[in-house]
C-alpha cells in the first residue's frame, strides 16, 4: 500500500507529520511511504511547484496524502509557477473530479462554533464539490483594452459529462446517508448553472429514493449559518464548493478540523485512488510556530484508509480518537486552547 506523502509549505509539513504519527501508531502492515516536494518547496528545489518526479510518484502510489501549498514569497510569480498550481495540477492530472468535504459537529465543541450551540449541534453534511472544471480550469487571460484599461478574464464553463459524473457521486453519497441532495448553483444568472441544474435533474431520475432540491449559492451561504442541520449532501461546483466549505468549517468550530478526499474513477488493488488533504491552506501567519491544528490532516488520513485502502475499522478508530480528544478538552490555539501541533497529535495517538 503505497502512499505518496506531499507535505508542501507553511504548516503543511507540521500537520502532515502528525498524520504520519497517527498512521504509524496504527502499525498497519504493508504500508510504504514515499515523500515528494510540492508547492514552494517544489519550486525552490526543482524549479516547478509540481515537479515531474512528484507527479510520477503520485501516479504510482495507491493514495496521496497532501499537506498544504502556498507561500507569500511566491505570490508574484507567474501563475503557472505559483505553489497552488501543485494541488490544481495533481487534481487535474490524476482526474480527481470528486471532492468530498464532510462537516459534522463534535461533542463538546458546540460552544466554540461561530453559531449558537443549539444550531451548531445539528450540522452533519458533506459537500460534494466538483474539482476539475469550472472557472478554475477555464482559459484565463490579461488584455489591455483599446482605451488603455487593463482587463483580466477567466472562462467559466461546464460540459454536461462533467456535471453528470459529479452528480452521480452526490446521489450515491446521499444513499449512504440521509437520502437528500441540495444542488447549489447560480442558475438565476449563470448559463453554466442553468446547464448544471438541467443535468442534475436528468441524473436525479436514476435515484428516486433521493430527494433533490436546488438552491442558489447566495441563499445556501445564508442557510448554512441559519440552519446547517437542514443539509445532507451539498452538490456544487468547484468555486462555490471552495467557498462554502471554509464557511462550513466555522459552523463546526475551526478550519483546522475539516478533512477532504479527492477521488476519481481509478481503482487500485486496495480501493479507489485518491488524494487526501485538509481543506485549509498553508497558514503562513502561524507557520513554523507549532500552532497549527493537525486534526484536519489526521482526519484526512482516516478518509484515505476508508476510501483508498478499504480499512473502515481503522478509519473509524482515528475518527473516534479525534472525537474523544475534543470531548476531553484537547484544544489547539484555533479553538481557544494552548496545545501545539505535536501535543494534539500525541493526544490523538494516546486515544487510539
Ligand atoms: P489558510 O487556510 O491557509 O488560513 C486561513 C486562516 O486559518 C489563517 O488565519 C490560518 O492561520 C488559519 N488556519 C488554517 N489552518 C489552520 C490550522 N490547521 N490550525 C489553525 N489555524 C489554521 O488560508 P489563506 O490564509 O487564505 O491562504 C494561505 C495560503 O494557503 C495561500 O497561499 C493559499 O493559496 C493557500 N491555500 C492552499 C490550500 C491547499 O493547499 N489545498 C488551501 C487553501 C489555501
Ligand atoms: C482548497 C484551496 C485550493 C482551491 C487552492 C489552494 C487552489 O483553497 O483546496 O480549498 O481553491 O481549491
Ligand atoms: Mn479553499
Amino acid at each position: 500500500m503505497k502512499i505518496a506523502v506531499l507535505p508542501g509549505d507553511g504548516i503543511g509539513p507540521e500537520v502532515t507529520q502528525e498524520a504520519l504519527r497517527v498512521l504509524d501508531a496504527l502499525q498497519l502492515p504493508g504500508l510504504k511511504l514515499l515523500e515528494g516536494d510540492v508547492g514552494a518547496a517544489g519550486y525552490r528545489n526543482h524549479g516547478h511547484p509540481l515537479p515531474p518526479e512528484t507527479l510520477a510518484m503520485a501516479r504510482e502510489a495507491d493514495a496521496v496524502l497532501f499537506g498544504a501549498v502556498g507561500d507569500p514569497a511566491c505570490d508574484n510569480l507567474d501563475r503557472h509557477l505559483r505553489p497552488e498550481q501543485a494541488v490544481l495540477g495533481l487534481r487535474k492530472e490524476l482526474d480527481l473530479f470528486a471532492n468530498l468535504r464532510p462537516a459534522k459537529g463534535f461533542d463538546g465543541l458546540e460552544e466554540l462554533s461561530a453559531l449558537r450551540p443549539e444550531i451548531a449541534r445539528e450540522i452533519d453534511l458533506v459537500i460534494v464539490r466538483e474539482l476539475t472544471g469550472d472557472i478554475y480550469f477555464g482559459e484565463k487571460a490579461r488584455h489591455v483594452l483599446l482605451d488603455g484599461r487593463r482587463e483580466g478574464w477567466d472562462r467559466m464553463a461546464y460540459a454536461e459529462d462533467e456535471v453528470r459524473r459529479i452528480a452521480h457521486v452526490a446521489f450515491r453519497t446521499a444513499q449512504t446517508r440521509g437520502n437528500r441532495v441540495t444542488s447549489v448553483d447560480k442558475a438565476n444568472v449563470l448559463e453554466t448553472s442553468r446547464l448544471w441544474r438541467e443535468v442534475v435533474e436528468e441524473v436525479a431520475v436514476e435515484y428516486l429514493d433521493v430527494a433533490l432540491e436546488h438552491m442558489y449559492v447566495d441563499n445556501a451561504a445564508m442557510q448554512l449559518v441559519k440552519a446547517p442541520g437542514a443539509f445532507d449532501v451539498v452538490l456544487t461546483s468547484n468555486l462555490f464548493g471552495d467557498i462554502l466549505s471554509d464557511q462550513a468549517s466555522m459552523c463546526v468550530g475551526s478550519i483546522g478540523l475539516l478533512a477532504s478526499a479527492s477521488l476519481g474513477e481509478r481503482q487500485t488493488a486496495y480501493g479507489t485512488f485518491g488524494l487526501y488533504e485538509p481543506i485549509h491552506g498553508s497558514a503562513p501567519d502561524i507557520a513554523g510556530q507549532g500552532k497549527a491544528n493537525p486534526m484536519a490532516t489526521i482526519l484526512s488520513a482516516a478518509m484515505m484508509l476508508r476510501h483508498s485502502f478499504g480499512l473502515e475499522a481503522e478509519a473509524a478508530r482515528i475518527e473516534n480518537a479525534v472525537a474523544s480528544a475534543l470531548k476531553d478538552g484537547v484544544r489547539g490555539v484555533d479553538l481557544g486552547g494552548t496545545l501545539g501541533c505535536a501535543a494534539i497529535g500525541e493526544a490523538v495517538c494516546e486515544r487510539l
